[in-house]
C-alpha cells in the first residue's frame, strides 16, 4: 500500500485493493483507459461529478474545468475519476428543470454509493444543478467539496450593462409596449450571454453558488470568479488538491453542513439579496443532511438582515463587478458579527479565518453594513388563511408601497388561462388589483415552474405601471423582480385555499406583519371547498407519476418524501 494512503480504510479498497477475481475485473477494465497500475495502490479515489451538457449552456465549459480538477487531484496524490450525471439546462428543458431536481439528486446519490469513490467534487453551475448535487451527495455523506462553474461576463448591449434573465423581463415588457422591436432581438440575445458561465445577475445560480460558499462547502471566493477568468481554473485545481486532503482527514459533509452552516447561509442570502429559490433548495438540502430547518428560520434569520450587494435584479451591477469588489468574503466579513464565525469549512479553516482579511475594493457594489444598499435583504414568510403553511416574498425586489396592499383578485386558473387572457384588452383589471395564478405549484404544473413573476397585463403596462401584487403557488426566477408572493402552501393542486379564490374576492397582504388574508367568510370558503375537484393526474407512469405521488410542498423543500435523510455510503455487495 502506498505511503499516500489514508489512516482509515478507504471505500475504494473494496474495489481495487483486493487480490481476488472481483478486483481483477475492477482494475482490468479500468486499465483500458490507460491508467497505470500504481493508481490502484490505495490512494484516495476522487469522483468528479460533472453536469456538463451541451443542452445546459451554463455548464458547457465543464469538460475543460474538470481537467483542472483532475490535475489538482493528481498533484495531491489522488486518483481522479470523472462521472456524468443528468444535467439540467434551465433555458432549454421543458416543462421546468425543477421537475427533475430530485431525479438528478437520486442519480448523484446512487452514482456515488455504487462506485469506488472516497471523496467527491461536485461541479455545479446552472440553477438546479447546485441543489441537486448537494442533495444527492448529502445523502451519502462522504468527504465532498463544491466547485461552481462561475458566472458569465457582464452582458453588454448598445452601451448598457445587461443582466441575464433580468433584461429578458425588461425586453419582454419593452416589446409589449413597442419601445423595442423584434428586429433588435438577435443582437440582444448575443449580447446577453457572451461568454461561458451561468447567469451573471444575483439570480438563482449566483445565489446558490453563494450558498455553497456560505455553507463552507467550497473554497473561499468560489461563488463569484467569472467562468472565463483564469482564476476559475486555479480554484478548480486547488479544489482537486483539497479533496484528497479531506479524504485523509475524513472531513465528511456532515461535519460542514450543520445547522449553524445553514443559518449562516440564510443570513448571507439576506445580505446578498439572494433568490427566493434558495429557500426551497436549502430546506431540501438540510432535509437530506438531517438538519432541522423551517420556513420560520428563513424569516427569523433574514428579517433584520440588510442587503449589501447592489446587483441586478434588485440593483445595478453584475457578478463580474461583485468579484472585482472582493466577492462573498467581503460580505461575510461585513456581517460576521451575526454569523457563526467558528463554523468549519472544507479547507479546514473556520468561516472567520477565511474572511477576516477580505478587502472591499468597491463600496458601490458591496455597501458597508452601516450604509446598506437596501434595508431589508431577507425573505419574508407570509402566513394567513390564504397560505396556512406559508408563502414567501423578496422585499428587496418588491415595490415598497405595495408591501401593504388590499385589492380585488383577478384570477387565472392555470398558466394556459394566464397566457390566453392576460393581454386581452377586455380583461377586467385595474392597477390596484391583485393578480392570482393557480395550479403552478410542485404538483400542479407539475414541477413548480418559475412563472410567479408573470408579466403585467399589456393594458396596465401601457399606463406606465411597472408593478402589481401577484400571488401564486409557483416560484419565480432569481433574476426577476416585483411584488410577487410565491410558494403559497399548500398549493392549489393539493387543495390549498388558493384553489378557492374567485374573481372579485378581496386579498390583503401586509409584509411588515407577515400576513396574507383572503377576505372571504369561512362558511363561504367551506362551500367552495366542498365543490372543489382535484385536477386529473398528469401521468399514469414514469418519473412524472413518481414525482407527483411523492413530492412534498414548498414549505418542506419539494423533495420526494422517501428521499429525505441520508443512507451513508456503505459499500454494497460485490458486483455481478
Ligand atoms: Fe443557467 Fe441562468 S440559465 S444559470
Amino acid at each position: 500500500m502506498s505511503k499516500k494512503a489514508s489512516k482509515h480504510k478507504l471505500r475504494s479498497a473494496e474495489w481495487f485493493g483486493r487480490n481476488d477475481r472481483d478486483a481483477f475485473v475492477h482494475r482490468s477494465w479500468m486499465k483500458n483507459q490507460g491508467f497505470p497500475h500504481d493508481l490502484f495502490d490505495g490512494r484516495p479515489v476522487i469522483g468528479i461529478c460533472n453536469t456538463w451538457s451541451e443542452v445546459t449552456p451554463c455548464n458547457a465549459h465543464f469538460r475543460e474545468l474538470a481537467e483542472h480538477v483532475k490535475a489538482g487531484v493528481l498533484e495531491a496524490g489522488g486518483f481522479p475519476l470523472e462521472f456524468p450525471v443528468m444535467s439540467l439546462g434551465e433555458t432549454v428543458m421543458r416543462p421546468t428543470t425543477m421537475l427533475f431536481r430530485n431525479q438528478v439528486a437520486m442519480d448523484v446519490e446512487e452514482s456515488i454509493r455504487a462506485n469506488p469513490f472516497d471523496g467527491i467534487v461536485l461541479m455545479m453551475g446552472c440553477d438546479k444543478t447546485t441543489p441537486a448535487l448537494l442533495m444527492g451527495a448529502a445523502s451519502c455523506d462522504l468527504p465532498t467539496i463544491g466547485l461552481s462553474g462561475g458566472p458569465m461576463l457582464n452582458g453588454k448591449y448598445r452601451g448598457e450593462d445587461i443582466g441575464s434573465g433580468t433584461h429578458v423581463w425588461k425586453f419582454t415588457e419593452a416589446l409589449k409596449i413597442g419601445t423595442m422591436k423584434m428586429a433588435d432581438l438577435p443582437e440582444a440575445e448575443a449580447c446577453n450571454a457572451r461568454s461561458a458561465g451561468h447567469c451573471m445577475t444575483m439570480g438563482t445560480a449566483s445565489t446558490m453558488a453563494a450558498m455553497v460558499e456560505a455553507l463552507g462547502m467550497s473554497l473561499p471566493t468560489n461563488a463569484a470568479i467569472p467562468a472565463v477568468d483564469s482564476r476559475r481554473k486555479v480554484i478548480a485545481r486547488l479544489t482537486g488538491r483539497r479533496i484528497v486532503a479531506m479524504v485523509k482527514e475524513d472531513l465528511r459533509m456532515s461535519k460542514i453542513l450543520t445547522r449553524k452552516a445553514c443559518e449562516n447561509a440564510i443570513m448571507v442570502n439576506g445580505a446578498i439579496g439572494g433568490s427566493t429559490n434558495a429557500v426551497v433548495h436549502l430546506l431540501a438540502i438540510a432535509g437530506r443532511m438531517g438538519v432541522k430547518l423551517t420556513l420560520d428560520d428563513w424569516d427569523r434569520l433574514g428579517r433584520e438582515m440588510p442587503c449589501l450587494v447592489n446587483l441586478m435584479p434588485s440593483g445595478r451591477y453584475l457578478m463580474e463587478d461583485f468579484y472585482y469588489a472582493g466577492g462573498l468574503p467581503v460580505v461575510m466579513k461585513e456581517i460576521a458579527g451575526v454569523l457563526h464565525k467558528k463554523a468549519r469549512t472544507v479547507n479546514g479553516r473556520t468561516v472567520w479565518q477565511n474572511v477576516k482579511d477580505a478587502v472591499n475594493y468597491n463600496e458601490a457594489v458591496i455597501t458597508p453594513l452601516a450604509k446598506p444598499f437596501k434595508p431589508q435583504g431577507g425573505i419574508a414568510v407570509l402566513r394567513g388563511n390564504l397560505a396556512p403553511d406559508g408563502a414567501v416574498l423578496k422585499p428587496s425586489a418588491a415595490t415598497p408601497k405595495l408591501m401593504q396592499h388590499k385589492g380585488r383578485a383577478v384570477v387565472f386558473e392555470d398558466s394556459a388561462d394566464l397566457h390566453a387572457r392576460i393581454d386581452d384588452p377586455k380583461l377586467d383589471v385595474r392597477a390596484d388589483d391583485v393578480l392570482v395564478l393557480k395550479n403552478c405549484g410542485p404538483k400542479g404544473y407539475p414541477g413548480f415552474p418559475e412563472v410567479g413573476n408573470f408579466a403585467l397585463p399589456a393594458k396596465i403596462l401601457k399606463q406606465g405601471v411597472t408593478d402589481m401584487v401577484r400571488i401564486s403557488d409557483a416560484r419565480m426566477s432569481g433574476t426577476a423582480y416585483g411584488t410577487v408572493v410565491l410558494h403559497t402552501a399548500p398549493e392549489a393542486a393539493a387543495g390549498g385555499p388558493l384553489a378557492l379564490v374567485k374573481n372579485g374576492d378581496v386579498i390583503e397582504i401586509d409584509v411588515p406583519q407577515r400576513r396574507i388574508h383572503l377576505h372571504v367568510a369561512a362558511d363561504e370558503l367551506a362551500r367552495r371547498r366542498a365543490a372543489w375537484k382535484p385536477l386529473p393526474p398528469h401521468a399514469d407512469r414514469g418519473w412524472v407519476k413518481l414525482y407527483c405521488d411523492t413530492v412534498m410542498q414548498a414549505d418542506k423543500g419539494v423533495d420526494l418524501d422517501f428521499l429525505v435523510g441520508k443512507s451513508g455510503a456503505d459499500v454494497a455487495k460485490p458486483s455481478h
